[in-house]
């Protein structure tokens, strides 16, 4: 069953509520509500989004160390992108620029993030996704040519890094599979010791034909033309995308001098710089 609306409310337990209380007022910038306004002998402090949800503080002395594993226990904030970089101006001047995106270079384009921890170690992640997690990146690489067609085993994934493809050789001849993830732009890798395609960035996963295998709903990896020319050399247009809704035979281009990549079927995306969206990325977020 879907929720109706957002959550409504978030109990923290807090140490010392004057300063928790000062931490979410001043850093996070939720307004105070006001102290004590609950069923609860313990002080506590009612703060206010300004999406209509609530986030409860209560002091109980003690709080339980934030877990050793620290990793994924947290909470997490999603932001506008113009709210995000509000925020980020907010936490750069009360001293917080340590959490400021350190992954920045490991993140899908587009992603935007931020790490903070209250006062009782509590961690807070604040996210906002820009309309370049979306957009379809042309690598720059233009017409790369692969080499012979000989030279490809069947079963072979070869990456060809700075045309940001792989080139799959399968039963049924060729596929050039784009590695921009289609979640988000992630840059997926090909694990040859599990037969998948795997994006780090939030772990999707992709068959060895770029369809995706998991719950996140994602589409198949997209497509480039591409073509064996009448001397067998394998020739992949970086320039074009493609996309699809699973795998059919037809994609694949016949391992022949001459074979060509055939659309039918498919639908050509319309594709940006790579180069000038990180560059609007930079100063977007
Ligand atoms: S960008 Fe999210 S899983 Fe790839």
């Amino acid at each position: 069953m879907a929720l109706n609306g957002a959550f409504s409310h978030l109990v923290v337990e807090c140490a010392d509520l004057e300063k928790s209380e000062a931490f979410y007022r001043d850093v996070i910038g939720l307004d105070v509500v006001g102290r004590n306004l609950v069923a609860d002998n313990r002080p506590n402090s009612l703060l206010a989004t300004n999406t209509r949800q609530r986030l409860l503080l209560v002091e109980t002395g003690e709080v339980p160390p934030y877990p050793g594993s620290g990793g994924s226990i947290h909470h997490a904030w999603l932001l506008t992108i113009e709210q995000f970089k509000a925020a980020r101006d907010r936490l750069e001047a009360a001293g917080f620029s340590s959490g400021i995106d350190p992954r920045q270079s490991f993140r899908a384009v587009g992603e935007y993030n931020m790490d903070i921890h209250d006062p009782d170690g509590n961690r807070f992640q604040i996210q906002a996704f820009g309309e370049e997690g979306t957009e379809i990146l042309r690598s720059g690489a233009g017409t790369v040519m692969m080499g012979h067609m000989d030279d490809f085993a069947v079963g072979s994934v070869t990456h060809n890094r700075k045309g940001r493809f792989f080139l799959v050789r399968e039963d049924e001849g060729f596929l050039a599979v784009s590695s921009w993830c289609t979640h988000k732009n992630g840059l997926t890798i090909w694990q040859k010791e599990s037969w998948h395609f795997y994006c780090p960035f939030h772990g999707a996963k992709y068959d060895r034909k770029g369809c995706y295998v998991g719950h996140m709903g994602c589409q198949p990896m997209r497509l480039h033309p591409m073509q064996i020319d009448a001397l067998g050399q394998v020739v992949v247009d970086t320039n074009r995308f493609f996309g699809r809704s699973g795998f059919e035979a037809a994609q694949a281009v016949p391992a022949e001098p001459g074979g060509k990549f055939d659309e039918t079927g498919l639908t050509e995306l319309p594709a940006c710089d790579e180069k000038e969206v990180r560059e609007r990325a930079k100063t977007g977020g």
